[in-house]
């Protein structure tokens, strides 16, 4: 038996499920027995939580909607192996469970913290000698992936984030009265997402006035002065800040209000309320209006404004995972290469894991302006090729149709 399994973990994305697709395709065309799915990642490992993918995908009409549903197909988690000493029977028991289920490559879709599952579970297969490859394929809206050029989500997020900035902008200057908008970008310590606000300027756009990443130490002050200054100047003024910013002293901005936040098991604390507090702040200085917009989860799964690109680069880096797993590769993550700007043109390549896990890639300090309130033309360029074209949802009776998982796990007692 060759059977194959795969699971989602960490944040969805518009176009993980395309990487699902890569993934589940490659096996099949590539002569894998069942490809097996973890319901909620690793945790639906340990639960004996698993499916068998061909009871749900089956038609090429299941397969064009599994391309266009948003969210993970198989659901997610957001939770850490144990280190290996001292945590040996954890091991031993997802080993046991591959073992019944025969396994031969494992594939795991996440971002940099769910790439320590691969790092981990590849470093004990070693140790024990297992047969079993571990191959990674990145995803995570954040962007903060190392060694790729860029992740699969990124990009459907970044336009979706540029589209909406137009419109944010558009709204905005409806009104003879002075509006302040504060629009709130996830993308925790790494500011890409916030980033790609500045696609929103063009012939038919202003922009938005300042780009604050977490890059770049916040300073409250300085921002209601930059925010009297330019009310100054304009009845409109659109700021766009990530949800990641801190002040001097390491708080997050958001931790400046006095709400509670939730941690999760990898020690992250739940980054919501920048928007709130600073827009807070400059209806209590100016007296104006404002409004703060978080854009929370419509920024990751806006899937009837996914990039073309980026679908496609997320279905090939799932079909390269499993590439490099049939050639023999383990402990490795599939990167994208970007090996040419003018045309656009990225190839899939796999790099070992143990540089990827667990490390954030930030915005290089030389794409941030020098007052740290915006961004250069170089990190435009960047972002630009990656939303380009679109994919439709397939719609019915007016709304995008999504297919649901559905199935009874296979083993789960
Ligand atoms: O997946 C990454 C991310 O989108 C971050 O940008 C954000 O801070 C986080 O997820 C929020 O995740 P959760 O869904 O666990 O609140």
């Amino acid at each position: 038996m060759k059977n194959v399994i795969v699971g989602q973990s960490g944040g969805p994305t518009s176009v993980i499920n395309s990487s699902l697709l890569g993934v589940f395709k490659t096996a099949k065309d590539r002569g894998a027995d069942i490809v097996y799915g973890m319901v909620h990642g690793i945790k639906g490992l340990l639960d004996r939580d698993v499916v068998d993918l061909s009871q749900r995908i089956k038609t090429d009409l299941d397969m064009d909607l599994l391309k266009r549903t948003p969210s993970s197909f198989l659901g997610s988690c957001r939770y850490k192996l144990p280190d290996i000493v001292g945590n040996e029977k954890t091991y031993e028991q997802i080993f046991a469970t591959l073992k019944e289920l025969e396994i031969y490559a494992f594939f795991y879709i996440g971002g940099n913290d769910s790439m320590d599952t691969i790092k981990k579970l590849s470093d004990y297969g070693a140790q024990v000698n297992s047969p079993i490859r571990f191959v990674g394929v990145p995803k995570t809206i954040d962007n903060d992936l190392a060694i790729t050029d860029h992740t699969p989500g990124y990009g459907s997020a970044a336009k979706y984030i540029a589209a909406t900035t137009k419109e944010i902008i558009r709204d905005g200057l409806v009104y003879d009265y002075p509006v302040v908008s504060v629009i709130e970008v996830m993308g925790r310590n790494a500011g890409w997402l916030t980033a790609a606000t500045a696609l929103a300027k063009g012939e038919d756009c202003e922009g938005v006035d300042q780009i604050y990443l977490p890059e770049v130490v916040f300073d409250v002050d300085k921002f209601l002065k930059q925010m009297g200054d330019l009310l100054k100047q304009n009845r409109s003024v659109v700021v766009a800040v990530s949800e990641g910013v801190k002040v001097a002293d390491g708080r997050y901005v958001c931790e400046l209000s006095d709400h509670v936040d939730y941690v999760d098991a990898f020690g992250h604390k739940q980054l919501a309320g920048t928007a709130r507090f600073l827009a807070g702040k400059v209806a209590e200085k100016y007296g104006v209006k404002t409004r703060a917009i978080e854009l929370s989860s419509l920024q990751r799964c806006a899937a009837h404004i996914t990039s073309r690109i980026d679908v496609t680069e997320a279905y090939n880096s799932g079909g390269a995972a499993v590439k490099a797993a049939f050639e023999g590769q383990t402990g490795q993550c599939i990167t994208l290469k970007r090996v040419s700007d003018d045309p656009y043109m990225c190839i899939t390549e796999p790099a070992d894991v143990h540089f990827i896990a667990n490390v954030e890639k930030k915005v290089p300090l030389e794409w941030i302006t020098d007052d740290g309130t915006n961004v250069k033309p170089e990190l435009v360029h960047y972002i630009h090729p990656l939303i380009q074209s679109e994919i439709s949802p397939l719609w019915v009776d007016g709304l995008p149709r999504h297919i649901r998982l559905h199935v009874k796990s296979t083993i789960k007692k």
